[in-house]
């Protein structure tokens, strides 16, 4: 299970560490206004009702959720015929998300009722046919937990001397593509029963084109695994402990988020292509910031946070325009109708 991202607003926070992510919402923020006023049919989909429900699935702690919900709720009145609707706004995250945070910098200036949902999204979350647009932004690539074999030192998945299935063998990549699968149906299975006849999910992850490509992400962990390799042969670590430590990050390819929608039989595909962000500020942007604002609760889970900060640390002596070509990952994107 991912550890929440970095709460509060300090320097190490997600709120002060996540333009990135901001990048990638920037590049299908037109395209996602298109298909909700092309698509979304506030009458039909209301029944007479005025409440109109957005869920943003893997929220963290803003300001990049604040974004996506107002151009969605822009993208809504400008379709709708009434300019009577009341939007809800569900912010969904891990429990341990920093929701005081959020709440605390919710717009003062805002055109909706904000409520909480905590809990995982590969659970239900939700009342049935409560939802009308749910929106997950640079979430679904963190797995439910880590596949059983890596956790076993006789598993033909035990991952020695790597850290995730990039570059690792063929049984570990088997073992986080099942995983990946079986959360995948999972989060369909739920929001099948939770959105609307008519209703829609906006997804954008992290992905790949072709099952043969390595996300540039992976790179950022590539660098983490060789400093923690040092670490072991300078006796600063056990090679177990390290053997024993994987990033639940799957980067999926496009074709099996397809075939496991078109599996599902809830969602017409109303969209599904790569994105690549745009307008990424490389030179102002600290790659080794975004990464431990993300990740540095995971970290913290498996090595503690004295090993932790040293890995941290080595991590920011790296090349800056190396950290920076890795964080140029793709995405998909993907508008799914429910039938
Ligand atoms: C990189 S942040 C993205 C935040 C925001 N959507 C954005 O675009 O900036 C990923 C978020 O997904 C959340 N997340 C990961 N797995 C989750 C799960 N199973 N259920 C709910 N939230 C989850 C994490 O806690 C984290 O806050």
């Amino acid at each position: 299970m991912a550890s929440p991202m970095n709460g509060g607003d300090g320097t190490h926070s997600y709120s002060k560490n996540s333009t990135l992510q901001r990048c990638g919402l920037s590049a299908v923020e037109d395209a996602i206004k298109e298909a909700v006023m092309q698509n979304v049919e506030t009458d039909k989909l209301l029944c007479g009702s005025t409440r109109f429900a957005i869920a943003d699935l893997g929220c963290s702690v803003g300001p990049n959720t604040f974004h996506a919900v107002e151009t969605i709720i822009e993208a809504v009145q400008h379709k709708s015929s009434t300019n009577n609707l009341e939007f809800q706004v569900l912010f969904n995250d891990q429990i341990g998300n920093d929701f005081n945070t959020l709440f605390a910098s919710l717009p003062q200036e805002r055109n909706y009722f904000a409520a909480a949902v905590a809990g995982s999204f590969y659970g239900r979350l939700f009342p049935s046919s409560s939802i009308h647009i749910a929106y997950s932004s640079g979430a679904l690539h963190w797995l439910s937990k880590l596949p059983e074999g890596l956790k076993v030192k006789d598993s033909p998945a035990w991952n020695a001397g790597r850290i995730h299935y990039s570059g690792a063998s063929d049984a570990v990549v088997k073992a986080y593509a099942e995983q990946l699968e079986e959360d995948l149906e999972n989060f369909l299975r739920c929001r099948a029963q939770e959105i609307v006849g008519g209703g829609m999910i906006v997804i954008l992850v992290g992905g790949v084109s072709h099952a043969n490509v390595q996300h540039r992400s992976t790179v950022l962990f590539t660098f983490v695994e060789a400093i923690l390799i040092d670490m072991v042969k300078e006796g600063v670590l056990a090679q177990e402990v390290v053997d024993s430590f994987n990033i639940p990050i799957v980067y999926a390819c496009i074709n099996d988020v397809r075939r496991i929608v078109e599996k599902n039989g809830c969602f017409e595909i109303v969209k599904m292509e790569m994105v690549e962000p745009v307008d990424i500020a490389t030179a102002e942007t600290n790659v080794v910031m975004h990464l431990r604002a993300a990740m540095e609760g995971t970290l913290i889970d498996h090595f503690g946070e004295e090993i932790t900060e040293q890995v941290l640390v080595r991590a920011m002596r790296l090349p800056t325009h190396m950290m920076v070509d890795a964080a140029h990952g793709g995405g998909i994107f993907a508008l799914l109708k429910r039938k």
